[in-house]
C-alpha cells in the first residue's frame, strides 16, 4: 500500500516521501481501516522538523498523520463494537503513527462510528483537535455555564472547534484572531473578538475563569495576567508541567530541565491560587462517540480550510505549516464512495 513516510528530520519538502509499504496486520483488539481521508496537525510538521527529539529516538522511515476516517476492512477476533463495512473515525494510538496511508491500524477502543451526517473529509477533520479541546475544556478545565474563557487563535484547527464546544458548555467566549478572520470566528459563536493586529488582549485585565493557551511561548506566562484569581490555564503549546512529564515517563534529567523551564509559570500559578496544566491529548473512542453526537445534532460544525489529494500531501503539510489555516487541512486518500 501507499504511505507518506518521514525519511529524516529536516524541511517538509525534502524529508517526506510517498513509499510502497506492507499493509499492516491486525491483532485481536484492532481494526484495519481502509482510509478515505486524513488531516494534518501542527504536530506532524513539528515531528518532521525534529521539535520532539528529546521525547525519544525515531527510526526512519516512519509514517505521518494522526487523524483517519474510512471504512472497516478487517476486525480482530475480540472486536465487538465494529464490523466490516462500518464507517469509522479515529485518532490512533502513538504506536500506529501514519494515517496518511491507504490502510490504517487502530485499537477498537480508540475508534468510533463517524458522525452520520458527515462525509469522510469532514469526519477526518475532527479526532485530534476535537479530543484535545474536549480533554482541555471538559476533563481538565471543567469549564461550566456562565464562566468566561479566552481561546487564543480562534480561527485555527483547534480554535474553530474549541469556540463551538465552549459555547455548547455555556461559557462566554473571547477569542483572538487577525482582521481577516473576525467575522469567521464570530460566526462560530465567539462573544468577543480581539484583533491581535490592532488590539492587545492583555488590556482585558484579569477577567477570565479559564485561558486556553494554544500559542505557547510568552502567551503561556501572560495567561496569568488576564486570569481571575483561582482560575485555570490549560496549555497545549506551552510549558510542560510535571504531571505530563511523568505521564510520558521522561527521564529525571529531562524532567529537571522541564521543571526549571516551568518555574515562572509554576510561581505565577501559585501566587494566584490558580491551576496550570499542560495537556498532551490522548486517543479516546468513547469521547469520539460523544463528539459524533454533537455533530449529528448540529451543535458543532466541521470547519475545513482546504482539501488536498493524496499525491499533494507534502504541499498540504507545507500549507498548514504557514500557520494561517482557517479550520482544518484535509488529505483525501481515496475518492468518496
Ligand atoms: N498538546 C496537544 O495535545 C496538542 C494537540 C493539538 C494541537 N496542539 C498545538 O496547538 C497549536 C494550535 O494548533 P492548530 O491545529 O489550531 O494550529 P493551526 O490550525 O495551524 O493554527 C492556525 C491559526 O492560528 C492563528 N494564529 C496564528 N498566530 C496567532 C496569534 N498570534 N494570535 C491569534 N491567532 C493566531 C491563525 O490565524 P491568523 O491567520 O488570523 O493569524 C490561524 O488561523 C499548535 O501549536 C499545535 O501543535 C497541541
Amino acid at each position: 500500500m501507499k504511505s507518506l513516510m518521514i525519511t529524516k528530520y529536516g524541511d517538509i519538502s525534502s524529508s517526506l516521501e510517498q513509499q510502497e509499504v506492507t499493509r499492516p496486520i491486525i491483532e485481536a483488539n484492532q481494526i484495519l481501516i481502509k482510509t478515505y481521508s486524513s488531516s494534518f496537525n501542527p504536530y506532524d510538521y513539528k515531528v518532521v522538523k525534529g521539535d520532539f527529539k528529546a521525547m525519544g529516538k525515531i527510526s526512519f522511515p516512519i509514517g505521518i498523520g494522526r487523524d483517519v476516517s474510512g471504512i472497516v476492512e478487517e476486525v480482530g477476533k475480540s472486536v465487538k463494537k465494529f464490523k466490516v463495512g462500518d464507517k469509522v473515525y479515529s485518532r490512533p494510538n502513538e504506536s500506529f503513527v501514519g494515517t496518511m496511508a491507504e490502510y490504517v491500524v487502530t485499537n477498537d477502543e480508540d475508534t468510533a462510528l463517524m458522525p452520520s451526517n458527515l462525509n469522510f473529509d469532514e469526519s477526518a477533520s475532527i479526532p485530534l483537535v476535537g479530543l484535545t479541546s474536549y480533554q482541555a475544556l471538559v476533563d481538565i478545565a471543567k469549564l461550566s455555564k456562565g464562566e468566561s474563557i479566552l481561546i487564543h487563535a480562534g480561527s485555527g484547527g483547534i480554535g474553530t472547534f474549541a469556540i463551538q464546544l465552549a459555547k455548547h458548555l455555556g461559557a462566554k467566549v473571547t477569542t483572538t484572531t487577525s482582521t481577516k478572520n473576525i467575522s469567521f470566528v464570530k460566526s462560530l459563536g465567539a462573544d468577543k473578538v480581539i484583533d491581535y493586529t490592532s488590539q492587545n488582549y492583555l488590556d482585558e485585565g484579569a477577567v477570565f475563569d479559564v485561558v486556553y493557551d494554544t500559542l505557547g511561548s510568552n502567551y503561556t506566562l501572560d495567561s496569568f495576567k488576564v486570569l481571575k484569581s483561582g482560575g485555570r490555564v490549560v496549555s497545549i503549546a506551552g510549558t510542560i508541567d510535571s504531571i505530563t512529564a511523568e505521564q510520558f515517563g521522561l527521564n529525571k534529567f529531562i524532567r529537571m530541565i522541564l521543571s526549571f523551564q516551568a518555574r515562572k509559570v509554576t510561581k505565577a500559578a501559585a501566587k494566584m491560587n490558580a491551576m496550570y496544566r499542560f495537556l498532551f491529548m490522548s486517543p479516546n473512542g468513547d469521547q469520539l462517540e460523544k463528539l459524533a453526537k454533537l455533530y449529528e445534532s448540529g451543535t458543532i460544525k466541521p470547519l475545513i480550510d482546504k482539501v488536498f489529494n493524496f499525491d499533494e500531501s507534502i504541499q498540504a503539510l507545507e500549507y498548514l505549516a504557514k500557520g494561517r489555516a482557517k479550520g482544518k487541512v484535509i488529505v483525501k486518500i481515496r475518492e468518496d464512495i
